[in-house]
């Protein structure tokens, strides 16, 4: 019942009924959050960086006569750099009867064959992951907490005086897109500043440190249907990228888009910018994306500073977000023979 797939080709019925899959299991596990659309979702699916793979497989159920096939089970495994990071979903009415562990076992042993020897998962805090994952021996890395921003909720006049609230010396510049060629070299290199800060996380998420990289990530965002915009704070005098913030807007949740790297360079913090660079990103997103109401975060415990500063624009915490991680071998033992 378990199959490879490939979404490059998969058939337009195959990819709805993945798509019904999905949002089923939205709606049990993660309720509040937008129900996905069809929108690039061959694209988000299929493209990755260059030199990372996407392997994927479909669990079906026997379609009836003249009707699609319903989609009962996918996961996906990401092999970048030395981990391979494993998605899982099961249908809400497939679950308990064993076929994540099928699935996952198909993922692991591919990821070992492909030579790796860590398999990591983004798991949700509060839903049937933690215990599943657990229970084939991945260990929790990494702890998180997602916040999310209503757009309807924000005090704007108050947002306004913190867009303003920047020290002399720096100017903002909102850039749609991406950032312009011509600040891609100030811009990898404010980004590596963060790349020295080891938190502790698995990398499933890497971030791009220098130029090259940092554009092949912005053309991959763009073909996954994935439109970034970004917002900097540039210090006048050297023509430096003092901060960056990153949001990123999904074509397949569009209502919902999710902040990435904010980051102010170590010379240039105490001045504000933090703030000034968030409130004009969502002055800009206000008018640029009319149908987005949310903002999504991703914030490490240990990072008062930002929370602080996101709670002042209204983020309000929702769930927490794990990072496991396991070594290949043991995962299979553990499958294969009940070690
Ligand atoms: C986690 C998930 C993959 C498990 O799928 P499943 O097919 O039900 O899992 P299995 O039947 O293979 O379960 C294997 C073991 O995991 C554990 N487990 C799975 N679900 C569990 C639950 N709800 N409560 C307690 N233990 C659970 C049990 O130990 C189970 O063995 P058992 O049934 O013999 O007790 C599935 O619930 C899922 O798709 N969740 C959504 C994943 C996700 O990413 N959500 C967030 C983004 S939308």
């Amino acid at each position: 019942m378990v199959r490879e797939w490939d979404p490059r080709t998969a058939s337009a019925d195959e990819l709805r009924a993945m798509l019904d899959s999905l949002n089923a299991v939205l709606m049990a596990d993660l309720p509040d959050d937008p129900l996905w659309q069809e929108s690039y979702l061959r694209e988000y699916l299929a493209e990755t960086m260059p030199g990372e793979r996407r392997i994927s497989w479909l669990a079906e159920e026997p379609a009836e006569q003249g009707k699609p096939a319903k989609v009962l089970g996918h996961a996906n495994v990401l092999l970048l750099g030395d981990i391979g990071v494993v998605e899982l979903l099961i249908h809400p009415k497939a679950r308990r009867a064993g076929l994540a562990r099928e699935m996952l076992a198909q993922a692991a042993r591919k990821t070992f064959h492909e030579g790796f020897s860590v398999i990591g998962a983004e798991v949700v805090g509060g839903t049937p992951a933690v215990t599943f994952f657990e229970s084939v021996g991945f260990v929790r890395e990494y702890t998180e907490t997602r916040s999310v921003l209503r757009l309807n909720s924000v005090d704007w006049l108050t947002l306004g005086e913190m867009a303003r609230g920047i020290g002399a010396g720096y100017r903002l510049e909102f850039c749609p897109g991406g950032p312009p060629d011509d600040l891609l070299d100030a811009y990898a290199k404010a980004k590596a500043e963060l790349r020295d800060i080891d938190d502790g996380d698995l990398d499933l998420r890497p971030s791009s440190y220098d130029p090259q990289r940092l554009r092949a990530s912005l053309d991959c965002l763009h073909r996954r249907g994935m439109k970034p915009y970004i917002v900097l704070a540039i210090h006048e005098k050297t023509g430096d990228v003092a901060g960056l913030t990153e949001v990123v807007v999904p074509a397949q949740h569009p209502t919902r888009a999710d902040q990435y790297d904010t980051i102010v360079a170590q010379d240039h913090r105490g001045y504000g910018i933090d703030r000034a660079i968030k409130a004009r990103m969502l002055f800009e997103l206000r008018s640029a994306e009319p149908k987005l109401a949310e903002v999504q975060t991703w914030n490490a415990q240990a990072n008062e500073s930002m929370l602080k500063v996101n709670a002042e624009l209204g983020f309000q915490a929702d769930r927490e977000w794990y990072e496991y991680g396991a070594d290949v071998a043991d995962v299979l033992r553990r499958l294969e023979h009940g070690a």
